[in-house]
């Protein structure tokens, strides 16, 4: 179960609370009826409101105590919470209101055919009357629901769990000091209606007061509102060494939490000296212009793109596991800067291309060479990571292929496809493109041929990929061979944002086709494209949006393969043990109010550091709260996945750079700390990265000299 805010637990919290703030309202008004027959008709009024109100909290009720335990303790702190203030108010209106109502319901009609139906509320019948409607027991229950019902409504859209310490506090103590106001104000308002000499207040006092309340309410929500937004702003310079450390039941250094140079007095190494091989010739070398430019898509579509080399995408580096790679980097006129990140690749931490934290944005005019072992085979990717949520959308990224030493079965059609959507200029609808093409596409392929699809997600939400007309194995994920994967048919493919698979099989006598799509809600009606394969290079027939809407089982790679041994599994001792618990709230962000995407209930740069030291081997738990998808992607590393949701992971081991966390799922991870620097460990959804879903993994006695924010040109979100 996860806190949906979008969905059941945000609508009945919502409409619980509309409901109970009528019937608050409402409750207060009761005694001012203008004769026991409207008073009457009051009351049956507020018995049904109340009565729909207390039904909705008990669906809620029963809805959060259904999913009761939810094997997340941090998460139940806030249902018990939640609990409590539904239902309190909601028994003390059951106890104490409605039994009142009843009576004054009772008492209008016993009234009503004493004096008539034209009673005009005056004398001493008239004033008990007004007593009883005044009465705090009957008011004050239904107005504490309301004020409480408003307390869940910040609870579910405002917080993110874990809630904090001062909210869980804060909250109900702010609920139960307006219900006291509450109270007292209508027990001075019986008083004074129990005089004789009692006036109802005219029609124009009352209208004065409701329009100063109402500006009084405006006044005090435009300033929290802007204090808030104005507190959220992020500050001009953030030093990647500042702020919160999570040590993870590890080693604290000697010095303390800010003390880098680590133990046993060692001389911090700062991360520019990480570097690959600056010697040596390279075996590869290329270069990579980025430069704005309005592309052409195959359908005609134009891109106001970012491109490396002018194209969309950036051009495919193929290079063979062992080279020495070289690449420079040549910013022509991207006046917001650009780096390159090698996306999956274990490689030196100053070759790692991040903005603010491994180098400086490179800006128009400048270059950067970047030059690295491409030690480990298989599929990965490189893209921008300054501004990256602009600038991977907009295309600078592209394929990078690590051909393996031993070489693929002899004759194998190797293809990498980026799968893109496209913002297309103009009103058209985005397009999503296979590789370069927006269209379906065709290549001749003679069967008997193997061949090996390399599908790599560039955009920032989970992509559904299916394979027709042959029955294929998933050999890899994110650049890692499985196990002896087993032949898959009728099996969907959803892939990461920023992950990685490859599939092989042997090319049949007729066609096969590649498709992609967004997941339904985010494709915003985007076409897809296909990849059509055959022996003559015309036959086969595309798979269309209306094709994939129809789903099919998914493809998990949980039990997929067969067991292999790894350096360290489940059983092993970890020195230090992370939980990451990825939430969402309503509220600021560097000044913008936004949809946040929470790591432990906080945002980047109030994330804390993950601090390892070197050789350390580390267990880290996510905890998706949340109702998205949330594509975590460590750099440098790749993780081990050990469980998910409680189940051993028991098919190939499963190495992973860039994990989806789907909602309401729980994985466990662990990886070796082996490659010392400042990396970052965030969402790979850029949209969440940019609203604070980012976090870094530091190792002690590395530091960083570069940091992020206006003042400094780097934005590595
Ligand atoms: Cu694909 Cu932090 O990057
Ligand atoms: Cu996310």
């Amino acid at each position: 179960m996860t806190e949906d805010m979008f969905g059941i637990a945000g609508l009945t919290a919502f409409f619980a609370g509309v409901l109970w703030w009528l019937a608050g309202y409402r409750s207060g008004r009761l005694a001012y009826a203008r004769s026991p027959r409207q008073l009457r008709g009051r009351a049956m009024r507020l018995l049904g409101l109340i009565g729909a109100a207390a039904l909705l909290v008990d669906i809620k009720a029963a809805l959060i105590v259904a999913d009761w335990p939810t094997g997340w303790p941090a998460f139940e702190g806030k249902l018990a919470l939640d609990l409590a203030l539904l239902l309190a108010p909601e028994a003390a209106v059951l106890a104490y209101a409605a039994p009142r109502l009843l009576r004054v319901r009772a008492l209008a009609k016993a009234a009503e055919i004493g004096s008539g139906a034209s009673g005009n509320g005056s004398g001493s019948g008239a004033a008990e009357l007004r007593a009883a409607a005044a009465d705090p027991l009957l008011v004050l229950p239904v107005q504490a629901a309301a004020v409480a019902a408003g307390g869940v409504f910040y609870l579910t859209f405002f917080t993110a769990i874990p809630v904090a310490r001062t909210e869980m506090f804060a909250v109900p103590a702010a609920v139960v000091a307006a219900a006291a106001l509450l109270g007292l104000r209508q027990r001075l308002r019986q008083q004074a209606m129990l005089a004789a000499a009692w006036r109802r207040p005219s029609g124009g006092r009352r209208a004065l007061r409701a329009v100063a309340g109402v500006i009084a309410v405006a006044a005090a929500l435009t300033a929290g509102l802007s204090a808030a937004a104005q507190s959220s702003r992020l500050p001009d310079r953030v030093g990647m060494m500042s702020g919160a450390m999570d040590y993870g039941g590890g080693a604290v250094p000697a010095g303390g939490a800010h003390d880098h140079a680590g133990h046993a007095g060692a001389q911090p190494v700062s991360v520019v000296d990480l570097t690959g091989p600056q010697e040596g010739a390279a075996d590869r070398q290329f270069t990579l212009t980025a430069t704005k430019a309005a592309v052409r898509l195959a359908s005609g579509a134009v891109v106001e793109a970012w491109t490396f080399d002018g194209g969309l995408p950036g051009p495919e580096l193929r290079v063979k596991q062992g080279d020495l790679v070289e690449v420079k980097l040549v910013n022509r006129d991207i006046e917001e800067g650009v780096t390159i990140h090698w996306h999956g690749v274990d490689l030196p931490n100053a070759e790692d291309g991040v903005a603010g934290v491994t180098q400086n944005a490179v800006q128009p005019g400048q270059s950067y060479t970047y030059r690295f072992v491409a030690e480990d085979a298989g599929t990965y990717w490189y893209h921008s990571h300054q501004e990256t949520l602009e600038a991977e959308g907009k295309g600078l990224f592209g394929a990078l292929i690590v051909e393996p030493r031993e070489p693929l079965p002899t004759g194998t059609r190797d293809i990498a496809v980026t799968a893109h959507t496209w913002p297309v200029a103009g009103d058209g609808l985005p397009r999503i493109a296979l590789g370069a093409s927006d269209t379906d596409s065709r290549q001749t392929v003679a069967p008997g041929t193997p061949v090996r699809l390399r599908l790599i997600n560039t955009d920032s939400n989970e992509k559904m990929f299916r394979l027709v007309g042959t029955p294929f194995r998933v050999a890899a994920i994110d650049g890692t061979d499985l196990n002896e994967p087993g032949e898959l048919t009728g099996r969907d493919l959803l892939l990461a944002a920023g992950g990685r698979y490859d599939v092989t099989f042997v090319m049949p006598e007729t066609p096969v086709t590649l498709a992609a799509q967004s997941d339904d809600n985010q494709d915003g009606g985007s076409r897809t494209a296909s990849l059509i394969l055959s022996a003559d290079g015309k036959s086969g027939a595309p798979v269309g949006n209306a094709d994939l809407r129809k789903k099919q089982p998914l493809f998990d790679p949980l039990a997929y393969g067969q067991p292999a041994k790894t350096p360290f599994g489940a059983g092993s001792a970890f020195d230090r043990e992370f939980t990451l618990a990825l939430g969402q709230k309503l509220g600021f962000y560097d000044g913008s109010f936004a949809y946040a995407l929470t790591i432990n209930g906080k945002l980047f740069p109030n994330t804390p550091m993950l601090m390892v030291r070197e050789g350390d081997l580390v267990k880290t738990t996510f905890v998706n709260h949340s109702s998205s998808h949330h594509p975590m992607h460590l750099h440098g590393h790749h993780m081990l996945v050990l469980s998910r949701n409680g189940v051993a992971a028991s098919g190939s081991p499963w190495w992973t750079d860039t994990l989806d966390v789907a909602p309401g799922d729980t994985y466990v991870v662990a990886f070796l700390a082996d490659n010392p620097g400042v990396w970052m460990d965030h969402c790979h959804n850029l949209y969440h990265a940019s609203v604070g879903m980012m976090m870094h993994l530091g190792y002690e006695g590395v530091t960083s000299p570069f940091s992020v924010g206006r003042a400094t040109g780097n934005h590595p979100e």
